[in-house]
This record gives structure tokens, sequence and C-alpha cells, in this order.
């Protein structure tokens, strides 16, 4: 059976100071009444041999998780609480050894479940390309034709330049590469965007983790194992899941197997991830202001306040991100939005 996996986890410190731990975007209705994490559960239900998603998430989220899901009709297989964020590597590989000890034949389709996908048939159509891959112990992911040298995805690499809705076997995956390299690449024709979506059996995927990241599976195991169900949630248990590294999955297992496929995917796709995301997706001619915002002779730039308490004025600005809340206010050049993560963890640091 194929089981969705939903991840929720992710801080998404690099919206800050707008998405707090508290305020994820994926839990939020954007455009009508449906929320991003709704339309990732939804994405494959009622498919024939699907089964109900797992979703991976935090203890703050769990009520939020469930009641959305409940509202839109579906039954989870089962939520895991991490106890802490460890990124998406401990995260996918807790899923896996989850769903294996129950099925050791699971496939697993993992998904963010902050982001944008409208044309669902579009989707199940690259996931069916990918199904005989998936069960033939191949590690598939889905690829989106680049416009622009974006450094916050990754990138695969292609043999031949990429054919709709075919698997392809992949030469290279490139995690979040610096901008020349990503100009390079965007130059070259043969490369695609990691759409974060993959799809593999559960046996496939542990197999990776043996292979590349080693360190990670006892830790991650003893935490499954030892596991306790608490009001229809299964809480990892602390103490195994603390020694985990905090690392993703692409960082972890994709940059370095070497049994991955591509699909590539010509439907509608979005990340709105970070800043600079916010800004393309809602800039006018250049600018995009949100809120008791005034601007004049300013280009290329995101002006977003968030209190009608703080009028936000810009002058002669040109690809500047200003982003002003009660207590914090983020002032960046458009180019540098991812980041704002690691600005975000050194103010954390320091208390
Ligand atoms: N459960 C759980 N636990 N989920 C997590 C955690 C965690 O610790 N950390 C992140 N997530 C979730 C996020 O909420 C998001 O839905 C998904 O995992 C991906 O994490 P991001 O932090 O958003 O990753 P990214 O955007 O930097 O990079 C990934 O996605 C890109 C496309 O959007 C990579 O796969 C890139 O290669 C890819 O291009
Ligand atoms: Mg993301």
């Amino acid at each position: 059976e194929l089981h969705p996996i939903l991840l929720c986890g992710g801080s998404g410190t690099r919206l800050w100071p707008l998405s707090r731990k508290s305020f994820p975007k994926q839990f939020v209705p954007l455009t009508g009444e449906t929320t991003l994490f709704q339309a990732a559960a939804a994405r494959m239900a009622g498919t024939p041999g699907v089964a109900a998603p797992v979703v991976v998430t935090n203890s703050d989220f769990r009520f939020i998780v469930t009641e959305q899901l409940a509202h839109a009709g579906i039954d989870p297989g089962a939520v895991l609480i991490e106890p802490s964020p460890r990124n998406t590597a401990p995260a996918i590989l807790a899923a896996a050894l989850q769903l294996l000890a129950s099925d050791p034949g699971a496939l697993m389709l993992v998904m963010p479940t902050d982001h944008e996908i409208p044309d669902r048939e579009a989707f199940r159509a690259a996931v069916a390309a990918g199904m005989p891959q998936a069960q033939a112990g191949r590690i598939v992911t889905f690829g989106i034709r680049p416009d622009r040298p974006e450094t916050g995805y990754g990138w695969l690499e292609l043999s031949a330049l990429p054919e709709s809705g075919r698997a392809q076997p992949l030469v290279r995956f490139v995690e979040k590469p610096c901008a020349e390299r990503a100009a390079a690449m965007l130059a070259e024709g043969r490369y695609l965007w990691n759409a974060g979506i993959f799809l593999m059996s559960a046996a496939a995927l542990k197999a990776a983790f043996e292979a590349h990241a080693p360190e990670l599976l006892a830790p991650v195991a003893e935490a499954v194992r030892e596991a306790r169900a608490d009001l229809g949630f299964l809480r990892l248990a602390a103490g195994p899941w603390e020694k985990a590294r905090d690392i993703s999955v692409d960082f972890a297992v994709m940059e370095r197997a070497d049994n991955l496929d591509v699909v590539p995917f010509d439907g509608a796709w979005s990340d709105l991830g970070d800043w600079n995301a916010v800004w393309r997706a809602a800039e006018v001619q250049g600018l995009a202001t949100h809120g008791a915002v005034t601007t004049m002779d300013c280009s290329g730039s995101l002006i977003w306040s968030e209190t009608e308490a703080m009028h936000v004025m810009g002058i002669g600005l040109s690809d500047t991100v200003v982003v002003a809340m009660p207590d914090a206010v983020l002032v960046a050049d458009r180019s540098r939005t991812q980041e704002v993560k690691e600005a975000v963890a050194a103010l954390k640091q320091r208390g």
C-alpha cells in the first residue's frame, strides 16, 4: 500500500517575524476555506491503493492537525509526535520505521504540507508514473522546471532533457547551491528543481539511511520502538530522539544516494518558503505591500506592516524586504531572505 506521509513540523523561521512557532503558514486558510495542510492531506485521499495519511508533527500542532483532518473528512492512519524538531531526515526515517513494523512492503509518498499544488489530477498522474520505480526499490523525486537561479531549493541533474511525466534516472542531487552554481545549472538546461516530494518503499529509504546516514538509525529506531500512545497520538521517545542529528533528508540521504529517479512535474507548484517567494507571488510592477504602508520610488521590494498601529514608509528602496510586526522588524536585501533562518537561529542563541 502507498502511505502518504505529511510533514508539518517545520518552524517556518524563514518567514520571521510573521511566521513564528505558533503561527505556521500551512494551517492558515490562504484562499477560500481550505488550508495548505488540508489540501496536502486531500491530495491522494480516495485514490485506490492509498492508505490513510501518516502525519509527522510536533506537540504544539497535534490538535490543529486532527481538527483540520476531521474538517476535511480524512482519518489519519497515525499522528507521530516529535519531542523536538530535528529537521526532515529523522522525521521521515521515523515514519518509515513505524510503517515497516506492520507492513514490510509499505510504499511512502513524503509530502511537505506548506506547498501549493492546485492540479490534483496532474499530481496523481506524476505519482502513478513513479510507482513502478518505487516498487523496484528506487527513490523517486519530482522535478519542477526552473525559471530562475533559486538557491533555496534542491536541483536535480538529469542525464537528458526532461520528458514530462516519464521517470528518468537522476545523475546528481544538489541541495541549496550557491548563486553561481544555480545560475550555471539554470543555463545548462538539464536540471529541474526538487519539489521536496519523495516516493519510495520504506525498505529502500531505510537502506539509504543505512548507507548514507547510519548514525541516525539507532536513535530514531529506539524513539519509534519506545513510542508511547497518547489519546490517539504516538509520542516518539524523547531520550533517544534527542540524540538524533538535526539534518534534512536532502543533505543526509538524497545528495548521496545513487538510486534516484525523477519524474518531471509540469503542474503548477509553489513553496512560499521565504520573503522573496512571497514578494514574487504578490508583486505588481515589482512592488508588493501589505497593510499600513506608503511608498515613494520603491522597486523590487516587499514592504509589509502587520499592525495598523505602525505605519511603514519606504522611500527610494530597491530589492529590499521590510516586515514590521509589533515586536520585531525585518529589514533585508531581497536576495538574502534565505538567510533569515540563520539570523533567527543566532537570535535565539543569544536568548
Ligand atoms: N515533522 C517535521 N519535523 N517536519 C519538518 C521538520 C521537522 O523537524 N522540518 C521541516 N519540516 C517540514 C516543513 O514543515 C516542510 O513542510 C517540509 O518539511 C520541508 O521542510 P523545509 O524546511 O520547508 O525545506 P526546504 O523548503 O528548505 O527544502 C526542501 O524543499 C524544497 C522545495 O520546497 C528540500 O527538499 C529542497 O530540496 C526542495 O527544493
Ligand atoms: Mg519549504
